[in-house]
C-alpha cells in the first residue's frame, strides 16, 4: 500500500522524524512512500505519531546526520534519509561506516554543503543599522540568501555574537528576530526590507583596504570561489574593484619600499588580549595573527595562510621556514617549490587553493649565521589551534589536506602516524573533507636513492585530492 506523507516548508525535522517513526512501525518500505511539502498541514502531526509509534532507536551518528541533511534543499532529502532510516532499522547497524555505499555517499556530501553553508553564514552575514534607535537598543537588519534551510540553526550563533542589540535576518525563506529576551522566527524577507548601506560602511571599507595585501590578489580566483551573492552583503566588498585595479602599481612599490627598508620585527603583543577578541572575519583574524607574538624572538614577523576565501581545497602545512619567514608568506622556500611542482603535476592549481599552517611563526635555533628549523611541541600546535580554526571556518574549504603529522595534530588534535592515516579521512565534526598525505620537506631529507618513488607517490596522493574535490563539488 503507497502513503503520502506531506511535511511543512523548509526543513521540517520534528514532522519528517514523526512520518519515519509511524511508517516504519507500519513496515511500509521506502519506495512506497511519496514525501511532498508545502504550506498545506502537515499529515504527521507529531503528537498524533508519537502516541502510535515507538520512538526509533537509531545510532547518534545517523540522528545526527538526519539534522543535518534535512537542512538541505534538494526535494529528495526526505526519501533518501527515509531509506537509509529503513535499512538501519532493518539491521544495518552500522551502514554510515561504509563510506562507499551510494545513499552514505550522496547523504555525507548533503550533510557537508549544509555545514558549508552556514560556515559561510556565520562569516559572510552583515547586519545594517535600521533607522534610528528607539529606547536604549539599536536595531540592525541582515540580508542574506543560504542556500540551504539553515536559518533556525544558524541564528542562535548571532544571538551569542550580538545579545546587545535588536536584530533581524531576513532571507528568502523566513527571517529571524532577536530583542535582547527571545530568539523568534518568521515570515520570509525581501533585499528591499533591509538598509543597503549604513554609517559603518565607511570604516569597514577603510578596515578592509588597510588590511588587503595587493601582493596575494587573485580577482579570477576571487570571483571564482566567493560567489557574487556573498560579496553584495559585504561593505567591504565595495572597495575591492578599486584596490584590485590599483594592486599592480602598489606591489611594485611595495617591493621597491621592501628593497630599501630595514626590516623590521613585529611588535610583541600578549597572545592571551588577543584570544579574547572575537574576530568577524578573515581579515580581523589576520590582523590579530600579525600582531601576535613571535614563538622565539628574531622570527620576522607571522606567516598567514594565502588564497582565495572560498578556495574549495586548503592545505596545512606544519609551520614557516626560513624563507617564509622572510619573506611573509607560506610555501615559498624549498618545500614550498616542490609542493607547487607537485600540484602543477596533479593538476591542482596553486593559486585557487588557500595555503596556510598549522603554526603561523617560525620556530628556529641559531647556529652562526643559520637558522634551523625546530619542530613544534603538542602545546605550541594546541596553542595556535584558536587561529587555525577561525581560519577554516571563514575560508569554508570543501576538501582540508594536511601535510605531515603536525598539520593532522592540528585538525585532529591527534598524533597519528602519517603511514598509517594517509588518504582520505573525516576530521571529527569539522564541515569538510579531510585527506592525509606527507608534508614536501619529507620528500627533501630522504636519500636520493628514495626520492622519485616518494615524489610519485606524494603525486599521486594530490590527484586523489583533485577527484575528491571535484567529486565534493558535485
Ligand atoms: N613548511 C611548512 O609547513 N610551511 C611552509 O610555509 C613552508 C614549509
Amino acid at each position: 500500500m503507497r502513503r503520502a506523507v506531506h511535511l511543512a516548508p523548509g526543513a521540517d525535522l520534528a514532522g519528517f522524524r514523526a512520518a519515519a517513526r509511524r511508517l516504519v512501525a507500519d513496515g511500509i518500505p521506502p519506495e512506497a512512500v511519496t514525501w511532498t511539502q508545502g504550506d498545506a498541514p502537515a499529515l504527521f502531526a507529531e503528537e498524533d505519531a508519537a502516541a502510535d509509534a515507538a520512538p526509533l532507536a537509531l545510532p547518534r551518528p545517523v540522528a545526527d546526520l538526519i539534522t543535518g541533511v534535512v537542512q538541505h534543499r534538494d526535494p529528495e532529502r526526505f526519501a533518501l534519509l527515509y531509506g537509509l532510516i529503513w535499512r538501519v532499522a532493518a539491521g544495518e547497524r552500522h551502514l554510515l561506516e561504509v563510506a562507499s555505499d551510494p545513499l552514505v555517499h550522496r547523504l555525507s556530501r548533503m550533510r557537508k554543503a549544509v555545514a558549508r553553508d552556514l560556515h559561510k553564514m556565520h562569516a559572510f552575514l552583515r547586519f545594517r543599522r535600521a533607522g534610528a534607535a528607539e529606547g536604549p537598543r539599536e536595531r540592525f537588519v541582515a540580508w542574506f540568501e543560504p542556500d540551504h534551510h539553515i536559518l533556525a540553526t544558524a541564528a542562535p550563533f548571532f544571538v551569542e555574537r550580538f545579545p546587545s542589540f535588536d536584530w533581524a535576518i531576513l532571507t528568502p525563506d523566513g527571517s529571524a528576530h532577536w530583542d535582547g529576551r527571545a530568539l523568534r522566527f518568521g515570515p520570509p524577507g525581501r533585499r528591499e526590507d533591509a538598509p543597503a548601506s549604513d554609517a559603518f560602511e565607511a570604516g569597514w571599507c577603510a578596515y578592509y583596504a588597510s588590511t588587503f595585501n595587493p601582493a596575494r590578489t587573485n580577482p579570477a580566483a576571487m570571483r571564482a570561489e566567493m560567489p557574487k551573492k556573498y560579496w553584495r552583503n559585504l561593505p567591504e566588498a565595495a572597495a575591492i574593484p578599486s584596490l584590485v585595479r590599483g594592486a599592480s602599481a602598489r606591489v611594485a612599490g611595495m617591493i621597491e619600499r621592501e628593497a630599501r627598508a630595514p626590516r623590521k620585527r613585529v611588535p610583541a603583543r600578549a597572545l592571551a588580549a588577543m584570544a579574547e577578541q572575537e574576530p568577524a572575519s578573515l581579515a580581523d583574524l589576520n590582523a590579530l595573527i600579525r600582531r601576535s607574538e613571535p614563538l622565539v624572538p628574531g622570527a620576522t614577523q607571522a606567516v598567514l595562510g594565502e588564497g582565495p576565501p572560498g578556495a574549495a581545497i586548503a592545505f596545512v602545512g606544519e609551520q614557516p621556514g626560513d624563507q617564509e619567514d622572510r619573506q611573509g608568506r607560506p610555501f615559498v622556500g624549498p618545500a614550498g617549490q616542490l609542493l607547487s611542482r607537485a600540484l602543477a603535476e596533479a593538476g591542482l592549481d596553486r593559486d585557487r587553493a588557500y595555503l596556510t599552517n598549522a603554526v603561523k611563526h617560525f620556530k628556529f635555533e641559531e647556529r652562526g649565521k643559520r637558522r634551523i628549523h625546530q619542530k613544534p611541541s603538542a602545546g605550541e600546535v594546541a596553542h595556535y589551534r584558536w587561529w587555525l580554526d577561525r581560519e577554516l571556518a571563514f575560508v569554508a574549504p570543501r576538501l582540508v589536506v594536511a601535510l605531515g603529522a603536525t598539520a593532522v595534530l592540528a585538525l585532529t588534535g591527534r598524533s597519528v602516524p602519517i603511514t598509517r592515516a594517509r588518504g582520505p579521512a573525516e576530521f571529527d565534526g569539522r564541515p569538510f573533507q579531510g585527506f592525509i598525505t606527507v608534508h614536501p620537506s619529507y620528500l627533501l631529507r630522504l636519500p636520493d636513492a628514495a626520492k622519485d618513488e616518494a615524489y610519485g607517490q606524494f603525486v599521486e596522493d594530490l590527484r586523489r585530492v583533485r577527484a575528491l574535490a571535484e567529486e565534493a563539488r558535485g
